[in-house]
């Protein structure tokens, strides 16, 4: 199937604020880019740590199309069961098999199937299986089942994410990195086909650190004493990569989106 599509990709979508921002732009996004497909990081989707059935029910309500996790995952017990069973909801694929949920998935949309797979950094992170020998086997897996791939490598280390990228160049459409919440200037083609970006960054309240209130997480350092953290309300920014691509496995472009929230939101 070699029809030009597009690939909205939301970075991590931290709490109330980060789910409310993407639906409210999501009309707008659809509108101004018409994605083919919609894949969100929903990993502090509630309460800023893990994500609900409710919660990933509502946003595949609103038309995404699958859900990428990373390290908090299994923060809440409820979504053991659902990580199971549905299909569109991925942890990443190198965490022990014994472990709740699935890596990959594949969804179609007229006529041409984009498989996604998630996949976890193994430097400063748990993870229970090495990451580059998992991309290799999800790829394997999805050769004969999907026209693109789409690869969310949750990493800490920009090392790993950037040789994420140019070990998966030319066999993904695209190599997106999460999990740092910050926003990184260097998406691009690479040489082989495949659209990548060290990260892509959060959507929530970029008036926090990283996503928490910044008066409870200056605390924490401050003092260096626990802190209970809840998640920053102030400033909201979606922050995305649009994806497009014309022949299988193949990228014709990587746009950042970095976008305030409309007036008015709250
Ligand atoms: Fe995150
Ligand atoms: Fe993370």
């Amino acid at each position: 199937m070699s029809r030009a599509v597009s690939i909205l990709f939301v970075g991590d979508l931290v709490g109330s604020t980060g789910r409310r921002l993407l639906l409210a732009l999501l009309p707008e996004l659809r509108e101004r880019h018409a994605p083919d497909f919609v894949v969100v990081n929903g990993e502090n989707a509630a309460g800023g740590a893990g994500i609900t059935p409710k919660i990933a029910d509502e946003l595949l309500a609103a038309g995404v199309d699958a859900i990428t996790l990373g390290n908090h995952a299994y923060r809440k017990r409820e979504i053991y069961g659902y990580l199971d069973e549905q299909e569109r909801i991925l942890r990443p694929a190198n965490f022990l098999r014994g472990q709740p949920g699935h890596g990959w998935c594949v969804v179609e949309r007229d006529g041409v199937r984009l498989g996604v797979v998630n996949l976890s950094g193994n430097l400063y992170m748990r993870a229970g299986r090495p990451a580059f020998a998992e991309a290799d086997a999800a790829l394997h897996a999805l050769r004969e089942r999907a026209d693109h791939v789409l690869v969310d490598m949750h990493a800490e280390a920009t090392s790993e994410k950037v040789a994420m990228g140019w070990h998966l160049d030319g066999r993904a459409t695209a190599v997106l990195g999460t999990h740092t919440h910050v926003a990184t200037a260097d998406a691009r083609v690479l040489p082989g086909g495949t659209a990548y970006v060290t990260d892509v960054g959060m959507t929530g309240a970029r008036g926090g650190v990283i996503g928490v209130r910044r008066e409870l997480a200056l605390e924490a350092l401050v003092t260096q004493m626990p802190v209970r953290f809840e998640p920053a309300e102030d400033d909201p920014w979606l922050n995305a990569v649009l994806v497009r691509a014309s022949s299988p496995l193949r990228a014709d472009g990587i746009e950042q989106l970095l976008l305030p929230a409309p007036a008015g939101f709250r």
